[in-house]
């Protein structure tokens, strides 16, 4: 791919974060269920960011537990430090994943998922208490543009 195209690419994936941001606030801030945000959420940003699947999973003991989504059915349950999910919520951090093949450790819920991009997202005590989870059917698609705009609009769940 040339850089121009690459350029033109991520100005586009940028401009539609920038139209979600205050689409998504606007959706979340009438609402307090956590479950009613997080379900509009995935909608709203699979949708605007034509994704393949969107969704949470929540911290309940040592595991994460299968949220709001949008997308195929998925896992139900991941141990802390399993996949990217387990991972980035043990070591608190977003992770980019290019191809979900050289992961070590990757839980598979869909073959047709090639690269994905999880956020921790941190209750109002500092903890992680949900990741988000964004899957692509290409690979490479997640970059530092994602993980600005991801981290910020998870911000609108607490
Ligand atoms: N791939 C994730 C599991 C969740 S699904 O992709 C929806 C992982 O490795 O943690």
């Amino acid at each position: 791919m040339s850089e121009e195209l690459n350029i033109n690419i991520n100005l586009g994936k940028e401009e539609k974060y920038k139209q979600l941001l205050p689409q998504l606030t606007a959706l979340l801030n009438d609402e307090e269920d956590m479950v009613a945000k997080q379900a509009n959420f995935c909608a709203a940003l699979k949708y605007g960011m034509d994704f393949f699947w969107v969704g949470f999973y929540k911290v309940q003991g040592n595991e994460l537990i299968l949220g709001p989504f949008q997308g195929p059915v998925a896992c139900t349950r991941i141990s802390k430090g399993k996949g990217v999910c387990g991972t980035a919520w043990e070591n608190e951090q977003t992770i980019i994943v290019g191809d979900v093949d050289l992961f070590p450790g990757h839980i598979a819920c869909s073959s047709l998922s090639k690269s994905e991009i999880v956020v921790p997202v941190f209750d109002a005590s500092g903890k992680v208490a949900l990741v988000l989870d964004v899957d692509a059917t290409e690979v490479n698609i997640f970059d530092e543009i994602d993980k600005k705009y991801l981290e910020r609009l998870v911000r609108l769940i607490y």
